[in-house]
């Protein structure tokens, strides 16, 4: 393990330009360094490096991030990774945490656990070629798959003996202890007696992403119904089954170069792709598909399709893969196979380049695919055309972008007849019920013993705390629908004006008037991050931006609790990718305008330091001014629905006090403008 001492070493060493500049033929242009981006397709350059600030962000695909999550990203290094490949750039020593006795211990566990399964995976795939019965057996089978012997070779299958222990025997003889066979599962241990797990199975072995041996996969030849068709390694120190991808060692720079990866079924599918030339091919090992495997692949490429037997089993693995895809912001697509075919026997039974042609000619994306096998059996039956509707819109929900959503709403629209306004009422319904729905279940997870929160609406129009409200049932002016993008109507441009000044200005003080302990008028110098949490707090004011409450929460928390504030490198290695792409871009876009726009004119960028302070002033008191509207608007909305005379006398006296309020806000407003 690094010490934290040379990772901020390293961090402090690190000039992000030079690193990027590795990869990337970077130009000065300003305080910025530009250049085309290295992850997407691009003749002019929208790829921004910020020195200053340690992060690089690019305006056409969106990734950013700082010279670790470079690295990462660019090179696919894990973090531990990156740190070596930076010290060693900068000359950094680094100094290993002092291992306790126990991770020691647990070191040398799984190294034991490698070791083993290395020299397993070694022995069955030779009783392929060495051994008559391996030959006879083994080999024949995944030939007459038509699998070739340099496929074979490049995947590493093998065979097990169908011997009791032949296995376990050699293992003991080559110094392989009970234990590890025991541990990685390739030896059962039972009633004193022990045997292969894998005994007569053709092995296709599992590999890390740097190759290394981690479980095995075994197929029975026989037919026989009573027996598994595949027996797995169980997870392990090791393996485990649910955060790996079968093939991926094999197809991972291919994934890279196409920019895009196949997700089939089965481990024959992967190999049998491979051999037909499509190598940016993976299987969930045995699992349905998880989120740990997802970000795997997202770690060279954003775009995945789904290749799923046409089969009902088979659609309903492949409408659930999909949602499971889009809540991880990957670029979905879905290919079905004609009912009962599936890749490998397609491959088998028409040639690769007819897989091929097929694969390029079926590909639809999530809509089309949906509406197709959603509709086939409803015909004219509105209430299930309804449902349907429903269903469809629930997925373009889970969508993160938000222009890929509009796209997808357009051609639901087009595909269903039904117009974009009345999707788009129902996209914003479904999403506000899904934030409300998040925003109980951190609520509940925070706060395990309380009861949990009623579904009516709140009675008070008053937020309360700094929470993000939950949204009422009721109808309610579009503004107060969250979002979690950046802010794209006027209503919430102000509140994104407070987090971008947060982002940027947090830890710069500012002259603020205070009263000194005799009354008298003074100036103090507070940090600006400061001065915004006890105006908001001090007012119960909220977020109608889900992801700017949260941001705002951040900033709360570490002022309130004396902690450093959040600054680049902690949102450049923020796992939430919204969260991170919203802040690098206030980061990088500091006054609301493109960069871009900007170089393209030469306009010199006003120094908003010079005047940050009538700056943080006016963004205060417009943002107060916002919520003191949007509450007007909620109480008019209010009164007119009121029929009780108690409850109306109530709220026309909330209304004066509001007016009130906003008047003072706008004397105040006046003259900092002026
Ligand atoms: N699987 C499993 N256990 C089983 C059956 C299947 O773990 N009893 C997993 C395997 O990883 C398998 C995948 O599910 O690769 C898909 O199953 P299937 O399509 O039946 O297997 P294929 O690999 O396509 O095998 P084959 O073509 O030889 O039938
Ligand atoms: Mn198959």
């Amino acid at each position: 393990m690094i010490n934290k001492e040379t990772i901020d070493r390293i961090m402090d060493a690190t000039r992000i330009e030079e690193v990027i500049g590795e990869f990337v033929s970077l130009k000065k242009r300003g305080a910025n360094h530009i250049g085309c981006c290295p992850f997407h397709n691009e003749k002019t350059p929208s790829f921004y490096v910020s020195p200053s600030k340690g992060i690089y962000k690019c305006f056409g695909c969106g990734k950013a991030g700082n010279a670790v999550g470079f690295l990462m990203d660019h090179e696919h290094y894990s973090y531990p990774e990156a740190l070596r490949w930076l010290a060693n750039k900068y000359h950094i020593q680094i100094e290993e945490e002092e291992m306790t006795d126990e991770q020691k211990e647990k070191q040398t566990e799984r190294d034991g656990l490698f070791h083993v399964s290395e020299f397993a995976q070694k022995y069955f795939s030779d009783l392929l070629y060495n051994n008559e019965l391996g030959s006879a057996i083994g080999l024949s089978y995944f030939h007459q798959r038509g699998l070739s012997d340099e496929i074979i070779k490049t995947f590493g299958l093998g065979y097990c003996l169908d011997d009791w222990d032949n296995f376990t025997n050699h293992a003991r003889r080559n110094g392989y202890s009970d234990a590890v066979l025991e541990k990685t599962g390739l030896t059962i241990f039972k009633d004193g007696k022990c045997y292969d797990r894998f005994r007569g199975r053709v092995m296709f072995p599992i590999f890390s992403i740097s190759g290394r041996v981690l479980g095995f996969s075994g197929r029975i030849l026989s037919k026989e119904k009573q027996a598994a068709k595949y027996v797995n390694s169980p997870d392990s120190e090791i393996y485990n089954k649910s955060h790996i991808l079968y093939g991926l060692y094999q197809a991972r720079n291919a994934i890279s170069r196409a920019d895009k990866c196949y997700l089939v079924e089965g481990n024959v599918d992967v190999v049998s792709m491979h051999q037909s030339g499509v190598c940016n091919t993976v299987a969930s090992c045995g699992t349905s598909l998880t989120t740990e495997q997802i970000r795997l692949i997202k770690r060279y490429t954003p775009n995945v399709t789904v290749l799923y037997d046409g089969d009902s089993a088979g659609i309903k693995a492949a409408l659930r893969a999909v949602n499971l895809l889009f809540e991880e912001s990957m670029h979905v697509r879905v290919v079905l196979f004609p009912n009962g075919e599936d890749p490998d026997s397609y491959a088998q039974k028409y040639g690769s380049t007819q897989l091929q042609e097929y694969l390029r000619t079926h590909e639809e994306n999530f809509v089309k695919f949906k509406t197709r096998v959603l509709l086939e059996d409803i015909e004219n039956d509105p209430i299930r055309k309804a449902e349907v509707l429903k269903e469809i819109v629930r997925t373009i929900a889970i969508v993160p972008d938000m222009i890929e959503r509009q796209e997808y709403i357009k051609q639901t629209s087009f595909k269903l007849n039904v117009s974009e306004n009345i999707l788009t009422q129902e996209l914003a319904k479904t999403m506000a019920n899904n934030a409300q729905k998040a925003w109980k279940e951190e609520q509940r997870r925070n706060n395990p013993d309380s009861e949990p929160a009623s579904d009516s609406p709140q009675p008070s129009p008053s937020p309360s705390g700094s929470e993000p409200q939950p949204i009422p049932d009721s109808p309610l002016p579009q503004h107060q629908q969250p979002t979690s993008d950046l802010a794209t109507d006027n209503n919430q441009i102000y509140e994104q004006q407070i987090i971008r000044l947060l982002i940027n200005y947090g830890a710069k003080e500012v002259l603020q008037n205070a009263v000194d302990d005799q009354g008298n008028p003074c100036t103090i110098s507070l940090p600006i991050a400061e001065i915004i949490v006890s105006e908001i707090n001090d007012d119960d004011l909220s977020f109608n931006n889900a992801l700017f409450q949260k941001i705002f929460n951040l900033y709360r928390d570490a002022v309130l609790n004396h902690q450093p504030l959040p600054d680049a490198n902690y949102f450049a290695m923020n796992p939430d990718p919204t969260l991170r792409n919203t802040a690098l871009t206030l980061m990088l876009n500091p006054y609301n305008i493109s960069p871009l726009w900007l170089e393209r004119k030469n306009i010199a960028v006003p120094s908003i330091e010079t005047h940050l302070r009538s700056e943080l002033e006016e963004t205060i008191l417009t943002f107060k001014q916002k919520k003191i509207e949007q509450l007007l608007e909620k109480n008019a909305f209010e009164l007119r629905s009121c029929s009780n005379p108690d409850d109306t006398i109530i709220l026309m006296a909330q209304r004066k006090q509001l007016t009130e309020i906003r008047q003072t806000i706008c004397q105040q407003l006046n003259r900092v403008i002026i």
